[in-house]
């Protein structure tokens, strides 16, 4: 089906997650910056986010920069907007690198008003969120919690304010008197900051302006959410959550827009399966708490589960690579232990953190969830990702209800006691093989497109695109797209 169909009258898009992140916002970031963005812009989080693009089977991660980066020799923009939190030091790393891969970064508008992640703030993070031990968050370590704590309190350091050296000193001395267990060295701290400052100078801008001046000369404005809409500061599984509104207002506040400019918000879905990384309740996890502890543990990687399951892996790239369809992930996927079946697709669909490597936690699909999460960010139009990762799963499923004693409940609410009190009760599909290659939606599986039907029809949703790779070209348009 046409993509044109799907973009007939949309000047701006927003690609948001409905799950707990890690979604394929990457991939599709991409997707619509190659072919159809003038603008594209983020506006929230910062590097705790990974967002991975295929092309040509080379794989990029981008943490702060938006995918659409990749197209600044095309004259595109690229702006990091104002409701974000960045590490000068890893944005220029991100900067260097995109430099030594013969990429530009012309078109960068970063704003003046978004928020500097501190090392005191990295220190906190990683002291106080990043364990997952004792109900602990499970944060990326990356100083988030607390940058956006500092903003709320008024005492934040932004990036404007990185060129009058005398106010930075000030504002970092009156912030860091909050972080006593950090022993601040002003000046190091100067010396190190500085020059990154300098370097990002140019580019430094109040993007909010520019944004406004891109909306009324018709430029085509793709926002990149990050995070999910469940891991929402507003939103999410509270306490269980980021420190930024990851949903769609939140992403437009965070360029300096109204969310009701934004004429086509498409929410990204894994399906059949989701995933969730850090602590906090999912109710269709497999192997539910005890998958948790596991993947909260200390050690558990990728190659932690390689070597135990005894799959064969080479080292190449910087990377592991192994067979996906390893004939003991198969079975481990079909095994009757839902833990081992957490295992299997996992290591089928390759969850491993983009930035931190953790492994992700695996569970069905929870479509009570994620009408919650369609309705909160008004995303109507779905974005199914990873349906072709647990090809050989003998059965499927997919939550439709949470059973609480003797009810069933159709109704999702976010508070972490309530999700930890009941169970999924579940729609159960055949299996299917392999879908790459597939292009056309009516060559899609019977009982895959039963599941989206039904998916659908609960939801109140119409799925515009499956993913079944991911490459740009693995993706399905559907009848549906425009509708
Ligand atoms: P993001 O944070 O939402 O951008 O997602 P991540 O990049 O953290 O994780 C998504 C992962 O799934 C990445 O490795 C993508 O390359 C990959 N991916 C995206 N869409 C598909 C798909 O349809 N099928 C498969 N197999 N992988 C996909
Ligand atoms: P992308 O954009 C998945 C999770 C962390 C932790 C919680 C708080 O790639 O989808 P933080 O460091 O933000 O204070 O951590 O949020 N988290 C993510 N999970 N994808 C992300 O980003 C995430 N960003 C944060 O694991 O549970
Ligand atoms: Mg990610």
């Amino acid at each position: 089906m046409s993509l044109g169909r799907l973009l007939d009258g949309v000047q701006t898009i927003a690609i948001l997650c409905n799950q707990w992140g890690d979604t394929g916002k990457g991939k599709f970031s991409d997707y619509f910056a190659s072919q159809w963005a003038d603008v594209i812009a983020r506006g929230t989080g910062g590097n705790n986010a990974g967002h991975t693009v295929v092309n040509d089977g080379k794989e990029k991660v981008f943490r702060s920069l938006p995918a659409g980066i990749a197209y600044d020799h095309l004259g595109k923009i690229n702006v990091l907007g104002n409701g974000m939190v960045l590490d000068l030091q890893v944005l220029s790393e991100e900067l260097d690198e995109l430099q030594k891969e013969g990429m530009s970064y012309n078109n960068l508008l970063i704003s003046e008003d978004a928020h500097v992640v501190m090392p005191y703030h990295i220190s906190r993070d990683k002291a106080w969120n990043q364990t997952q031990k004792d109900g602990g968050i499970g944060s990326t370590g990356n100083g988030i919690g607390p940058c956006y704590a500092d903003k709320i309190a008024r005492r934040g350091v932004r990036i404007g304010d990185l060129f009058d050296k005398d106010l930075l000193a000030n504002k970092i001395k009156r912030a860091s008197a909050f972080y006593p267990e950090h022993k601040l060295d002003l000046e190091e701290v100067l010396s190190r900051i500085l020059p990154l400052a300098e370097k990002i100078r140019p580019l430094v801008k109040d993007t909010v302006v520019h944004m406004q001046g891109f909306l009324k000369r018709g430029k085509k404005i793709l926002l990149e959410g990050a995070q999910g809409l469940l891991l929402s500061i507003e939103h999410g599984t509270y306490p269980y959550v980021t420190s930024s509104d990851s949903s769609l207002n939140g992403t437009a506040a965070g360029v300096g827009l109204s969310a009701k400019v934004v004429d086509l918000p498409l929410g990204t879905i894994k399906f059949p399966f989701m995933t969730r990384v850090g602590g906090g309740p999912f109710p269709t996890e497999l192997g539910s708490t005890t998958a948790e502890e596991y993947c909260g543990g200390e050690g558990i990687t990728k190659l932690f589960e390689l070597k135990k399951y005894r799959i064969p892996y080479v080292k190449r790239d910087g990377g592991i690579h192994y067979d996906c369809h390893h004939r003991t992930i198969l079975n481990l996927m079909n095994s009757k232990d839902p833990f081992e079946q957490g295992v299997g697709i996992r290591l089928a669909a390759s969850e491993y953190g983009a930035v931190t490597g953790r492994p992700r936690r695996i569970g069905w699909t929870d479509a009570v969830a994620a009408r919650y999460a369609i309705e909160a960010n008004a995303t109507f139009n779905i974005i199914l990702t990873k349906t072709d990762a647990v090809a050989g799963a003998e059965h499927f499923r997919v939550c439709y209800g949470y059973k609480q004693g003797p009810s069933t409940l159709t109704t999702f609410r976010r508070a972490p006691q309530f999700l930890r009190s009941v169970r999924p009760s579940y729609s159960q599909y055949e299996g299917y093989g392999d879908i790459n290659s597939l292009r056309d939606e009516a060559n899609l599986p019977q009982s895959l497109r039963g599941a989206i039907g039904d998916f659908e029809k609960f939801t109140g949703s119409s799925v515009a695109i499956v993913s079944v790779g991911p490459q740009p070209d693995q993706t399905i348009v559907t009848g549906e797209a425009g509708r």
